[in-house]
């Protein structure tokens, strides 16, 4: 039988111990030898481009237009391998659709192409945790977006900075994740 001032002791080197133990597991550091995952670094970049799982859902006839809301899933990919990693998820809602049509007269017409500029708010979902983000999203090739991290979750808890977007494909998108501190 354990004397309840013991006890007490045995209680508090069990929740020490135990604290220590989650405190290690939730920084995930790297088996030694092996260098930390790209996702661990202040900054770096990823590839968002459809999966067989991507989707965009249009609320109304399907077809965006001005005030149309959607939801939108694609997946995340590390290069240079492109490495699967995860997927951004959001909502949002159409601002504009645009022509980027541009006739010349030494060139045949393009293909009809349009554009849509939308408000956002996504979620990069990576198996460590979330970043948060919201902002304006315009899709148009090779146009760059600049959008706030408002937040995280897991390894990105309190997580700060910004997440530059590079429009490179019709629906495929060059992100530099540039958080203000690393986050393992
Ligand atoms: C990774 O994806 C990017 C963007 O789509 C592409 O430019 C690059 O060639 C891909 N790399 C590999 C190894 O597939
Ligand atoms: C996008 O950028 C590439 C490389 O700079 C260029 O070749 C291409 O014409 C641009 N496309 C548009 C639609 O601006």
């Amino acid at each position: 039988m354990i004397r309840p001032k013991c006890f007490n002791l045995v209680v508090f080197i069990v929740v020490v111990a135990f604290s220590r133990y989650i405190s290690s597991a939730a920084k995930k550091s790297p088996p030694p030898g092996l260098s930390k995952p790209d996702y661990c670094k202040k900054t770096f970049n990823i590839v968002v481009a459809p999966t067989a799982d991507s989707f965009i859902f249009f609320t109304g006839t399907g077809v965006p237009q001005r005030g149309s809301a959607f939801s939108f899933g694609l997946g995340i990919f590390i290069p240079p391998n492109n490495k699967s990693i995860g997927n951004l998820y959001g909502q949002g809602t159409v601002i504009d659709v645009r022509s980027s049509d541009t006739p010349t007269p030494s060139a045949p017409m393009p293909p009809a192409q349009t554009s849509v500029i939308s408000f956002v708010n996504f979620n990069v979902v990576f198996p460590v945790g979330q970043i948060a983000s919201q902002g304006v999203w315009d899709d148009k090739l090779n146009a760059t977006n600049s959008f706030p991290v408002t937040g995280g979750t897991g390894l990105y808890t309190g997580a700060t900075g910004a997440l530059d977007m590079l429009v490179i494909a019709p629906s495929t998108y060059l992100f530099a994740v540039k958080l203000t501190k690393a986050s393992c």
